[in-house]
Parts: C-alpha cells; sequence; structure tokens
C-alpha cells in the first residue's frame, strides 16, 4: 500500500493505493469557499489551511482503507509544481510519516500525477499521447513510459483554466471559473461570437490563451449581458474557443508520433462540453480518448497516490532531503 498527500494548491488531499494501483481511499478537503471571497488562492492561508486539515485526512483515509500505518510500504507527495509554502505541508508531513515507520518516501510531480491519472482502472500505463489541461498547465506530453516523458507543445502564455477563470472573473462569475462557465454556458450559441483561436507558425503544437482572454474584454462593452441569451452564449462562445485547440493540437500530435491513445486529465477535463467534442473528434479520426472520472481531474491524493504505486514498482525511491520544487517540470 501507498499513502500519498497532496497540498500544492488549495486542496488538501490524501489518499491509499494498494501497490498494484488500486485506490481504495482518496479523501480531500477543498479551501474552495475560503479562497472564494479573495477570488483566488491565496498562499498563505492555503498552507495554514493544510496544517490543521493533512493529519485528519491521514487518519481518514487509513480507516477507510481498513489498514493500519504499519501496513504502508511508502509515503508519497507532491513535491512540485505548486506553491512552495504549501507543498511543505504535504511534503513534511509524509517525510515525517517515513522516518518513523522507517519507510521509503517519494517524491511526486503534481503533472506527472495528473497525466497518468486516466489509465486508473486500465491495468497499466500505455504509450499515449497525454494533455493536460490543468489551471496552471496546458500542455501536450508524449508518453512512452512511466517516467518517459517527452513534451510536445505546451502554452505560450495562459493555461486554459487560468483563461476560464479569468474570464469568469470579469463576467462577474465567482471562483474557480471553469465550472461556472460550463454552467452558464448550458443551451448557449457557441457560434454567437466567433473568438480568434491563436496559431504559432513555427509550433503548431503550441497554445496562447492570453489573447482570448483580451477579446473578451474587448467584446464585452458591446454586449448586454442581462438580455435574454447574451450570457449563455457569450460563455459557449468562450469555452468552444478554449477547446478547438485542444482537439485540433492533440489530434496534430497523436498524428505526429503515431499514438491511437489520447489521455486527457487536469481540471478542465471534467468539462462536459470538451469530453463530447474529443470522443467525437477521436471517433472521426480513428483514436481513442480516455478520460479520469471527474473526482480524480481536479487536484486529489488518488491519482498521486497512483502515481507512486507505478513509481514505487519501477524502483523509484527519494532522499528524505529531497526539496520542493514550485516549478519541477514533468517532461
Ligand atoms: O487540475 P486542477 O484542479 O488544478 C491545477 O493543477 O491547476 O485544475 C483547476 C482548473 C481551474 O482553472 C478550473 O476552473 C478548471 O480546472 N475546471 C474546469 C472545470 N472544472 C474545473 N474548467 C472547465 N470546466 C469544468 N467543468
Ligand atoms: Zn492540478
Amino acid at each position: 500500500m501507498i499513502l500519498a498527500l497532496e497540498t500544492s494548491c488549495d486542496e488538501t488531499a490524501a489518499a491509499i493505493c494498494t501497490l498494484d494501483g488500486r485506490i481504495l481511499s482518496s479523501r480531500l478537503f477543498s479551501q474552495i469557499e475560503i479562497h472564494r471571497q479573495f477570488g483566488g488562492v491565496v498562499p498563505e492561508v492555503a498552507s495554514r489551511n493544510h496544517i490543521t486539515k493533512v493529519r485528519p485526512l491521514v487518519d481518514a483515509v487509513l480507516q477507510e482503507a481498513g489498514i493500519a500505518l504499519s501496513d504502508v510500504a511508502a509515503f508519497a507527495a507532491t513535491c512540485g509544481p505548486g506553491l512552495v509554502s504549501s507543498l511543505l505541508i504535504g511534503t513534511s508531513m509524509a517525510k515525517a510519516l517515513a522516518v518513523a515507520e522507517k519507510k521509503p518516501f517519494l517524491a511526486i510531480n503534481h503533472m506527472e500525477a495528473h497525466l497518468l491519472s486516466p489509465f486508473v482502472g486500465r491495468g497499466g500505463i500505455e504509450p499515449a499521447l497525454g494533455l493536460i489541461v490543468s489551471g496552471g498547465h496546458t500542455m501536450l506530453v508524449n508518453i512512452e513510459a512511466v517516467g518517459r516523458y517527452y513534451l510536445m507543445g505546451h502554452t505560450r502564455d495562459d493555461a486554459a483554466g487560468e483563461c476560464l477563470d479569468k474570464v469568469a472573473r470579469m463576467l462577474g462569475l465567482p471562483y474557480p471559473g471553469g465550472p461556472e462557465i460550463e454552467k452558464a454556458a448550458r443551451g448557449g450559441d457557441p457560434g454567437f461570437v466567433k473568438f480568434p483561436r491563436s496559431r504559432f507558425a513555427d509550433a503548431p503544437l503550441d497554445f496562447s490563451y492570453s489573447g482570448l482572454k483580451t477579446s473578451v474584454l474587448y467584446e464585452l462593452p458591446k454586449l448586454d449581458l442581462k438580455a435574454d441569451g447574451v450570457m449563455a452564449n457569450l460563455c459557449a462562445s468562450v469555452q468552444e474557443a478554449v477547446i478547438d485547440p485542444l482537439l485540433d493540437k492533440a489530434v496534430l500530435a497523436a498524428r505526429a508520433t503515431g499514438r491511437q491513445l489520447i489521455a486527457v486529465s487536469g481540471g478542465v477535463s471534467c468539462n462536459k462540453r470538451l469530453r463530447e467534442k474529443f470522443f467525437e473528434r477521436c471517433e472521426q479520426e480513428g483514436l481513442f480518448g480516455i478520460f479520469a472520472p471527474p473526482h480524480l481531474c481536479t487536484d486529489n491524493a488518488g491519482m498521486v497516490a497512483f502515481t507512486a504505486a507505478h513509481r514505487f514498482n519501477s524502483g523509484h525511491r527519494s532522499p528524505i532531503e529531497q526539496e520542493v520544487d514550485p516549478n519541477w517540470s514533468v517532461a
């Protein structure tokens, strides 16, 4: 069994996973309500809450999995990327447990955990084209095997989720904006405003989302958001402009690598419109899209425990001196 902690941002999470990758328990304390009043995550508030929530969560997952600390083969924690003051809490707790129990410690990369999350329940990590769409990252990764990841494209400015969060804020919708825009977009016309899709001639697999945010800003004075259907139409148009480049570039990258499997992960991959369009497009292109269940898409410790189990099985161990790294890249 692996016990893993995730405290890279504003979710305090713990999980237990068997060494063959079955998640027995995954619990989370979401600080969203606490940070909502500030319109985004306040790092010091996040770390103070991690401190009070992490230990009770460890007890809760042990109890739910029906195991004792002594049954745990290794303790894992997200060591980056993320907020330093938040990463330190989960990492310190996992290291302390490892030392006390005389068991190995595993430092896990948060992006690797997202990347592998669509493979939960599939029996192994297959070669695939990975697409991570989260609040901080948008990237295409060629997955050869556990630990062998090659970056194919990434965002040059804002991440897809970050763009949704910023646009939502402009529209007066609460944080986090992605699910709010999805809700507001229901029944809306995605062709209402034709927002630009940016392209880089020299890097067709790179993304850019800061222009979309600016386009919305210019569009706003022309619209009466209170008029019937306008808010839904605008949100549907923004959502479409975020999703379309993801589909196009994922297919392009799959073709370039010869991968038939596209593994989509990260908070934005909860989005139902994104999933529908992905499945539709994959079918047209003769590709196969896989997603994690929504509770494993947004930040959670289940994906960290799952990744740690794969890492542990391939002989990976981290020194207890391992530092957290706010910019740790996965590929
Ligand atoms: O992966 P995640 O939980 O945290 C990071 O590692 O960043 O992703 C959070 C992002 C936020 O930007 C949030 O607005 C977005 O995922 N998100 C969504 C949905 N649920 C969460 N975006 C679109 N549709 C959703 N249903
Ligand atoms: Zn994340």
